[in-house]
């Protein structure tokens, strides 16, 4: 217990009612990552990356634009490995840690709580709640890689596999048993993937049997706005929350989860259309500042769909926006968007 007070100093892990941005592959871009923190995301967690990919290559740059950190603007993040073999970690750990680039990661994240079936089928993500021995063997390797770095190791997990193989708590005292000093609880099982309600109950179930052990649980999942924000935090007694899918396109959802849990509610933060255009070529041009014009312009599509998503006359803008290939051309139609629900008088 005294090592994880002494730890809470240095890890925004240990911040009470912390906020962050939940991994998303595909969304989770250090350029991204940045923009949320700048909005008031506590961390964030880079997308999951393959820790045998790094350990067979013996290289991160195939790796590396996923696991990029950036210090200054960033603010603390931990870095998630995904993976069935307990020594593809003690050997990746050590490449990353190691990297002046990386050095400042806040945690490594293990993931257990991927659905996808290219990653269940073999053996890694959310598969590992069926295999508790190897989850606990794949902890213990990470827990003693990043040791001499003096970094903590953290879980992401889900409810269960299924409705009936669901021991929620079971799973999280597991982890801690193994040597893991933090915890995120996506309160889904494997079988509901993205759909149906989160079970808030189940998160409230694991901080009740784990608080005398003083790990941060995270709570995740349907968390939207504030409300949900507080409500999970009230009903649970999280540490923290972590926001996956809400904000994607909309990382001023930090500021409004901040204002609502500090009782600031009635001044709530509300992008102008001016603010969400510049916010969304902030992000076009970060990212092909890292991976190129033609690249970052495809990649975007789908975040430009987020950015664009409940606003007045955005359907057309959105879908030319999304077959745009240069910058350009993006900041050409957000433009047209603009004056046009400027023209409308909102
Ligand atoms: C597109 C997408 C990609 C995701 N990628 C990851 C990932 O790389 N690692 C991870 O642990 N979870 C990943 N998740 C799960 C989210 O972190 C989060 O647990 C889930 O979306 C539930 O939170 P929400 O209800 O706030 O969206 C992903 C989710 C989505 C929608």
């Amino acid at each position: 217990m005294d090592s994880i007070k002494a730890e809470a100093k240095e890890f925004a892990l240990f911040k009470n009612n912390s906020i962050s941005l939940a991994p998303m592959a595909g969304t989770s871009s250090v350029v991204f990552r940045s923009i949320c923190h700048r909005y008031g995301a506590d961390f964030s967690t880079t997308e999951l990356v393959s820790a045998r990919g790094i350990a067979y290559k013996h290289s991160l740059e195939p790796s590396f634009r996923y696991l990029e950190l950036d210090p200054v603007h960033g603010g603390p993040c931990s870095i998630q490995l995904f993976g069935y073999e307990p020594e593809d970690f003690s050997r990746a750990v050590p490449m990353i840690l190691e990297d002046p680039r990386l050095s400042s990661a806040m945690a490594i994240d293990i993931n257990m709580g991927c659905p996808v079936p290219k990653v269940v089928k073999t053996g890694a993500g959310s598969a590992l709640m069926k295999n508790w021995l190897l989850a606990s063997q794949i902890i213990e390797a990470t827990v003693r890689a990043c040791e001499p770095y003096h970094k903590p190791v953290t879980v992401k997990f889900r409810k269960g596999w299924d409705e009936l193989q669901s021991d929620t708590v079971g799973f999280a005292k597991m982890c801690i048993d193994s040597g893991a000093k933090g915890l995120t609880l996506h309160a889904r099982t494997r079988d509901q993937m993205y759909r149906g309600r989160a079970d808030w109950n189940c998160i409230a179930e694991v901080k009740s049997a784990t608080a005398h052990t003083g790990i941060p649980l995270i709570g995740n999942g349907d968390v939207n706005d504030g409300t949900s924000a507080k409500a999970m935090m009230k009903l649970t007694g999280v540490d923290g929350v972590a926001v996956g899918r809400a904000a994607q396109g909309n990382p001023y959802i930090f500021s409004q989860i901040r204002a609502f849990i500090d009782g600031r509610d009635s001044a709530l933060y509300v992008p102008t259309p001016e603010e969400r255009v510049s916010v969304m070529l902030e992000h076009l041009a970060g990212l092909i500042s890292h991976i190129g014009e033609a690249q970052a312009c495809k990649e975007m599509r789908s975040q430009i769909a987020y950015y664009f998503k409940g606003q007045r006359f955005a359907s057309e803008y959105k879908a030319a926006a999304m077959s745009a290939d240069s910058f350009d051309e993006v900041r050409l139609i957000a433009e047209q968007w603009l004056e046009r629900v400027q023209g409308d008088g909102v």
